[in-house]
């Protein structure tokens, strides 16, 4: 029988149906593909029906490292931090730059707004005139109609700050946006200012409707669509470290304090003007930001699009971090945006996202900002330093050494003998291959 590879109605077969159609026609091993799917199930059924939840068609689960990076000094409370990653030296680096800056004053954290934004766009058809003039008291009624969703987290201390109406009909004929602007403490706040903003346009159109002054005008107005930015600008933390270049300590193959920052500098500013290494320097930082993310249940790609845009606010993509040199003291800092919350949706559901924040201290949606803004600094303090150092490959490949003898299943002994060949050699899966055949044939 040739394979199927389309189906129609593939959502409502059972999660075994759905698991025996893909193997039948997609692997040449079924059996085992079904044993290997079922092996990765939480062995507790309402554990995995929780898990199964987040997502559609769930065959199984995908099984990522989740690790610590102890010694974290921010503001002088010390952290251990999770982290959810499966890109090898991550971890280590990050603890390293952390044990690095604990003796030097750890990281000190500010948070300098949290602000979130949405945005409905519609068409107006009528006088350009009137809706600018109508639009204090239209404003006043979207306010009072909204209420009713932003009642209880006004309760909690946020709600809706501000609605503007944007004229972007010099871009678009007839086009406007109320752009409106959130407090959501510490949740994320995506269904929140969603539904808030379906409401705000379901409310503009009913101004026109029911207002007897403007009731000749309910056929100019027309909602486009209602829904979050991702951009929050507004929502950002600034991270730092710094201490006199003298106490920076020693640095391989001889590099003085001194040699090690002018360096370090210049290459936070390669990335300052170059978007092609500010890529690579940002996603430096993403690694770790992206793992204590995703350790604590919010949402990565959510934070990725916002800091890259910020990283091109100035018209050219740059580097989110910056060093100085002054007066011999040594300061290196990142201002990065980060919309995340420890309330609700995936961080209060996920089995290990609710350990996450309890190993956190259970930290509110501004002291995860600054957490997490301190590990994407120590990340790309690691990253630089190895850069200009050592190169990056040293670290790197002693991982994945480690990662190539388990793959060629090396007993303990043949790894302390790799190990110690490969310290200076270069690290190639057939390089490693051919030792481990060389010296197992020697011991017969
Ligand atoms: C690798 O995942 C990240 C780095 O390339 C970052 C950087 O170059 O700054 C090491």
């Amino acid at each position: 029988m040739s394979p199927k590879k389309t189906i129609s109605g593939f959502s409502k077969l059972s999660k075994a149906g759905k698991i025996k159609w893909i193997v039948q026609n997609f692997f040449k091993e079924p059996d085992h593909v079904v044993q290997e799917l079922e092996s990765y199930w939480h062995s507790n059924e309402e554990q995995q029906k929780i898990l199964d939840n987040f997502s559609e068609n769930t065959l199984s689960n995908f099984p990522m490292p989740f690790g610590v990076a102890p010694n974290f000094l921010i503001d002088s409370n010390p952290y251990c931090i999770p982290m959810v990653i499966e890109e090898s030296s991550v971890v280590a680096a990050a603890s390293s730059a952390a044990k690095f800056w604990m003796s030097r004053g750890g990281f000190v954290t500010e948070v300098l707004a949290t602000i979130k934004l949405g945005q409905v766009h519609f068409e107006w058809t009528g006088d350009k005139a009137k809706i600018k003039y109508l639009f204090p008291d239209l404003k006043k009624k979207l306010m009072e109609e909204c209420f009713l969703f932003t009642r209880s987290m006004v309760k909690r201390g946020g709600g809706i700050l501000d609605i503007e109406l944007i004229d972007l009909t010099d871009k678009e004929d007839k086009l406007y946006q109320l752009k409106a602007s959130f407090e959501t403490c510490d949740s994320m706040g995506a269904n929140f200012i969603n539904t808030c903003l379906e409401q705000l346009g379901r409310s503009l159109v009913d101004y026109f409707k029911n207002s007897e002054e403007c009731k000749n005008d309910e056929k100019e107005v027309r909602v486009v669509m209602s829904i979050l930015s991702n951009y929050t600008p507004d929502c950002l933390v600034r991270a730092s470290v710094e201490c006199p270049i003298m106490q920076l300590g020693k640095f391989p193959n001889g590099m003085t304090a001194e040699d090690f920052a002018l360096r370090f500098r210049k290459a936070v500013r390669i990335a300052e003007i170059d978007p092609y290494r500010a890529t690579t320097h940002n996603k430096g930082i993403y690694n770790g930001i992206d793992a204590v993310v995703i350790a604590t249940g919010n949402d990565f790609r959510a934070i990725e699009a916002c800091g890259h845009t910020y990283a091109s606010r100035n018209g050219q993509y740059a580097s989110l971090s910056h060093c100085t040199i002054d007066d011999g003291i040594f300061k290196f800092w990142l201002e990065i945006p980060l919309a995340v919350g420890t309330v609700g949706g995936l961080t209060s559901l996920h089995p290990i996202a609710k350990r996450s924040l309890e190993l956190l201290e259970s930290p509110s949606a501004k002291q995860l900002m600054r957490i997490i803004a301190a590990v994407g600094l120590a990340q790309n303090f690691a990253a630089i330093r190895s850069l200009v150092t050592t190169g990056i490959q040293k670290g790197h490949m002693k991982m994945h050494l480690q990662n190539i003898l388990s793959q060629l299943k090396a007993d303990p002994k043949e790894e302390i003998a790799a190990i110690q060949h490969f310290s200076e050699g270069l690290v190639s899966f057939s390089a490693v291959r051919e030792f481990l055949e060389k010296l197992r044939l020697s011991n017969g």
